[in-house]
């Protein structure tokens, strides 16, 4: 899978000798579809577990192990491999970094091929520990993470769990997709949306019925679930409202759980009170029973049907455009019509009404788009230009559109 945020960075992968190093390969590897170049250096002790020829045959690259080898090959900026590693790189990732590599680096000490470029790259530094629970918890280990975060080093925790040695405690390095999340997240840093402060909406509310029953819709979040994850890929602080529990969450994204239009009004509300961008990509129920029943609604013998007495719920948008010309927060509001006729009319009087930057209007009647699929077709209509008529997209690829688009409306705006 392709990351766009990936495309054509040059990551520096540097390796040390932990059992994890198995875990770096297919790192190297998912980095490597998703579109980045991986320059993989490989230390003493890391070639006990793997070879370079694993590296090179997943990154199709030239692997990197002596501090006295020159690169030929023309793979690098310039042949002194200490150098050119360093040079142009967007980031140097010590994954995994063994306590004594974190030590050497802390140290600042150059006597090896992966230490010497680590002076010499200009980058940032992003490093994930994995050694033994002892030894991550040592006086000596923690005081030297410290010196590497303190300097503007990324740390990734690693988790607790069982060991190799069958010892259980913190000090394991986490799965490739948390590893890739905080490589992302450190290479947004100097995104387009960095600094700022996105609210994100997702899924469809549940109203209760009883204790055990709902209404709701077919939303599944996914939309929504992209356009957090382009705005985190932009760099943004995002926090994620969600009534999903099913689609993992983006990683740097905080997740804030809700089930009800109720439940979700009260957190766009205290989230989106300091926000920059609020986008409300959720489905929310127009109407919730009047009453919820306290204990499950049996059926009897004689039960031969049930009514439910509807009523209207809040309308988040509306509610958000009232504080908002007090307060002026959120800057940007950006809402979601699913229509299912007459879309660019519908769409149009919907962004006037609800006092939005900008609507994605969304065609339910296609069925390559719209609710659970992954693509969508969407018209994109702004306060400020011509409506957009956009091609079917995976909805990825709308995510970034929007976050694209809003970046530099944000820009003008300031
Ligand atoms: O009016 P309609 O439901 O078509 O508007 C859709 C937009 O309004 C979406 O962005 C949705 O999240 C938002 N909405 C809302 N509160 C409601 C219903 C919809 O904020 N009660």
């Amino acid at each position: 899978m392709t990351i766009t945020l990936l495309q054509h960075k040059r990551i520096v992968l540097a390796v040390t000798g932990s059992i994890a190093v198995y875990k770096a390969v297919d790192l190297a590897s998912k980095l490597t579809q998703a579109g980045a170049v991986v320059d993989v250096i490989m230390t003493e002790s890391a070639q006990k577990f793997v070879t370079p020829l694993t590296f090179q045959s997943v990154t199709g690259r030239s692997v990197y192990t002596d501090l006295w080898q020159t690169d030929h090959a023309g793979g690098l900026p310039t042949h002194i491999a200490h150098v050119g590693l360093g040079e142009g790189a967007d980031l140097l990732a010590v994954i995994p970094a063994t306590a004594h590599t974190i030590a050497k680096l802390a140290a600042g000490m150059s006597d090896d091929l992966l230490t010497v470029t680590a002076l010499a790259a200009r980058c940032p530094l992003i490093f994930a520990p994995a050694m033994d629970g002892g030894m991550y918890q040592h006086a000596a280990t923690q005081h030297n993470l410290r010196t590497l975060v303190e300097r503007g080093a990324i740390l990734i925790e690693p988790e607790t769990g069982r060991f190799a040695s069958g010892l259980i405690g913190q000090g394991r390095l986490p799965e490739t997709p948390t590893l890739i999340g905080a490589i992302r997240r450190a290479l947004a840093r100097q995104g387009a949306l960095a600094g700022q402060k996105v609210v994100v909406t997702a899924g469809g509310t549940r109203e209760a019925i009883d204790p055990v029953r709902f209404v709701s819709n077919h939303s599944s979040g996914k939309q929504g679930y992209a356009i957090a994850q382009a705005a985190l890929d932009a760099g943004a602080e995002v926090s994620l409202i969600s009534t999903i529990q099913s689609l993992p969450v983006p990683i740097g994204a905080t997740l804030i759980p809700v089930n009800s239009a109720q439940e979700m009004l009260n957190a766009v509300l205290t989230e989106s009170a300091q926000a920059d961008i609020l986008i409300m990509a959720a489905a929310v129920a127009d109407f919730r029973p009047e009453t919820i029943a306290d204990q499950k609604i049996k059926k009897t013998d004689e039960t031969r049907g049930l009514t439910l007495n509807l009523t209207r719920n809040p309308d988040i948008l509306q509610t958000v455009k009232q504080g908002r010309e007090e307060s002026g927060f959120p800057r940007i509001v950006v809402g979601f019509a699913a229509e299912s006729e007459n879309l660019v009319a519908n769409a149009q009087s919907k962004l006037a009404r609800k006092g939005l930057d900008f609507l994605v209007g969304n065609d339910i009647s296609a069925s390559d788009a719209g609710f659970a699929v992954d693509t969508n077709r969407v018209i994109l209509l702004s306060k400020a230009g011509e409506p957009e008529t956009l091609p079917l997209m995976s909805k990825t690829e709308v995510g970034e559109y929007l976050i694209d688009r809003i970046a530099r409306y944000t820009a003008i705006d300031r």
